[in-house]
């Protein structure tokens, strides 16, 4: 059977293209290489759990014998890579390991590829990819009236996770210039949806409204973000993967700004109908807080290249793709409390303990 490798397919988004993609194909496995960091959980994929077409293998990518262990066993098709430390927050605290495995394991993973696919036949070769998927984060921060990122954009990152993201962009790029390797890099904006880890803003504003916590909004609550439902996302992958141009960039956004203290409003209002609470709104628990150092003002995403080159465009709105997060969320509670490990908890208490 063919395969593709996935790295991170136990994170938020990976476990959900792990999900899609075998959802959606017949025809290829998925080699689904994860450390298991605190971000990374085996329960999001319970659903393929039992699926002869998923392997999964507990990996760093910063692992070089493991990686060409994988790539030699399985001989994958095509690489997509996730795996990386991924929220900006601890990467103001903690920038070591966002360096480590962002850049260092990227680098690692880029080289196992590059022997791999240079030891291909040439069949195997013409069709090889390896797609990894980068963040708008390492545009910088726009005005209120700049144009959205594309993808002539130049480079601005202004966090640990959005510089190491950039480094990383830009190993890929001159592992095509410099040996061809196949490569592929997309830049999407904030996703939401289904499995995201309650660190991240709309997972963690349901889990507090439900635990009847404060709402934590930063700052002035007006930084903006371009929302995207995470199945739109892997669409926009798939589509990258099949018929993107080797050595291409794409940006992908759902067409859908909001300031975070409108998309803590809409989530408070749509708890309040789908789970009221004995009195008052969501709303009552939203509280403002010490901002984000060097926090990104907004981000926003101009994706006509992928809706002229490969004709995609999400397919949820902001409204219809809550909704399905809401109440995913409101059914999956043993989900959240599973990786709610003690770790994230007393780090979330201590960030918070003024
Ligand atoms: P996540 O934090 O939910 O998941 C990351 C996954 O990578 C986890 O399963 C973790 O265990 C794994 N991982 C971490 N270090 C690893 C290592 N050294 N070796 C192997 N696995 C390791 O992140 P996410 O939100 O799913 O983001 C996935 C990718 O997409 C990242 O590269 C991120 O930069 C990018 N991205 C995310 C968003 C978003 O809104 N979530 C938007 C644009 C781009
Ligand atoms: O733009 C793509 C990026 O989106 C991805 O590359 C990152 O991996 C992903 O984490 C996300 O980064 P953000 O920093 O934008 O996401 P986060 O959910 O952490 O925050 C979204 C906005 O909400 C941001 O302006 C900060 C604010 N926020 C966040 C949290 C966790 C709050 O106001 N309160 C909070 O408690």
């Amino acid at each position: 059977m063919s395969h593709i490798l996935v790295t991170g397919g136990a994170g938020f988004l990976g476990g959900n293209f792990v999900l899609n993609w075998l959802a959606n194909s017949d025809a290829e496995g998925v080699i689904n290489v994860d450390k298991l960091t605190y971000a990374g959980n085996r329960k999001t994929l319970a659903p393929v759990e039992d699926d002869p077409r998923h392997i999964f293998s507990q990996t760093d990518i910063c692992d070089r014998t493991a990686l060409d262990d994988l790539f030699a066993k399985y001989k994958p098709r095509a690489v997509v890579h996730f795996a990386a430390e991924s929220h900006v927050d601890r990467s103001i605290h903690e920038p070591g390991e966002f360096v480590r495995t962002n850049i260092v394991g990227t680098f690692t993973l880029l080289e196992a590829a590059r022997a791999y696919c240079g030891a291909l036949g040439a069949d195997a070769k013409v069709v090889f990819r390896f797609l990894h998927v980068s963040t708008d984060e390492v545009f910088g921060s726009l005005g209120p009236n700049d144009p959205q990122f594309s993808e002539t954009t130049p480079y601005a990152p202004n966090s640990p996770y959005s510089a190491s993201k950039a480094a990383s962009d830009h190993l890929v790029r001159a592992y095509h210039h410099t040996y061809g390797l196949p490569v592929l890099t997309t830049h999407c904006s904030n996703n939401y949806g289904p499995y995201q880890f309650p660190e991240k803003l709309i997972p963690l504003m349901i889990a507090n409204a439900l635990g009847g916590k404060f709402l934590p909004v930063y700052g002035d609550g007006q930084h903006v973000r371009d929302w995207l439902y995470v199945d739109d996302h892997c669409a926009a992958l798939r589509e990258v993967l099949a018929r993107g141009r080797l050595g291409e960039v794409y940006t992908v956004g759902g067409w859908h700004e909001m300031t975070n203290l409108e998309v803590v409003y809409t989530l408070c209002d749509m708890l309040d109908q789908l789970k009221p609470k004995a009195s008052g709104s969501y709303r009552d628990q939203i509280i403002f807080v010490k901002d984000r150092p060097g926090h990104d003002r907004r981000y926003a995403i101009n994706a006509r290249k992928l809706e002229r080159e490969l004709g995609w465009r999400p397919a949820e709105t902001f409204e219809t793709g809550l909704r399905k997060t809401v109440q995913w969320y409101l059914d999956n509670q043993a989900w959240v409390s599973d990786v709610m490990s003690g770790e994230h908890r007393n780090r979330l208490a201590k960030r918070y303990a003024a």
